[in-house]
């Protein structure tokens, strides 16, 4: 697909097709892109906790705010997104490099996960990108370490309907300031 098709493929979708399952071999090539995007002095902090097992996959699903467990019900797998703390942002003495501190850490998982969704909707994959959801039970229930920060849980599929509208993106210029 071009670049602008898939860009406009992907979109969050909120409704699965329970017959339709990923495997482990797709996500690894979706994380091997995720891992192509640029991140502070190559720091690569961003980690992936793809979560197939019914049993886990129930509990990790009660992680998520009753609207985003409907959301991923009828998806056979959640990728927890996290990174290492205190790396990315920061010099070789662990001292934030500036105001951001670990904002650069989350700035890097976000574009690797915007690499992420991309390629999944290049591979024809759905997705949605949920943020409200119980971090300290995620980190309980997969052990994640304290040393990593818990970004979003991405929801992958494929879309039970083909009728997704797009939602509107505000004016250009109100978010594009351009000096001449
Ligand atoms: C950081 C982040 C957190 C989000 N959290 C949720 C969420 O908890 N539940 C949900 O249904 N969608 C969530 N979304 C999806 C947004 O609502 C969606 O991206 C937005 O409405 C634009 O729609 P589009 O992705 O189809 O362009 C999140 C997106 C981002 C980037």
């Amino acid at each position: 697909m071009l670049f602008d098709e898939v860009v406009a493929q992907r979109r969050s979708i909120c409704a699965y097709d329970a017959n339709k399952k990923l495997n482990k071999e797709q996500i690894a090539e979706l994380v091997k892109c995720a891992q192509q995007a640029p991140s502070w002095k190559n720091s690569q902090t961003g980690r992936y906790y793809a979560v197939f097992a019914s049993d886990k996959l129930a509990a990790l699903r009660s992680c998520l705010v009753p609207q985003n467990q409907i959301v991923s019900k009828d998806v056979n797998v959640l990728l927890v997104t996290t990174y290492v703390k205190n790396r990315s942002g920061f010099d070789r003495e662990g001292n934030a490099e500036n105001e951001m501190g670990n904002g650069w850490g989350c700035y890097d998982l976000g574009l690797q996960n915007a690499y992420l969704v991309l390629k999944a909707a290049d591979m024809g994959i759905d997705s949605v990108i949920l943020g409200l959801r119980d971090a300290d039970a995620i980190r309980e229930l997969l052990n994640i370490p304290e040393s990593e920060n818990i970004g979003a849980v991405i929801a992958l599929g494929y879309r039970s309907s083909a009728d997704v509208q797009a939602p509107k993106r505000k004016d250009i210029n109100e978010i594009l300031t351009v000096w001449e």
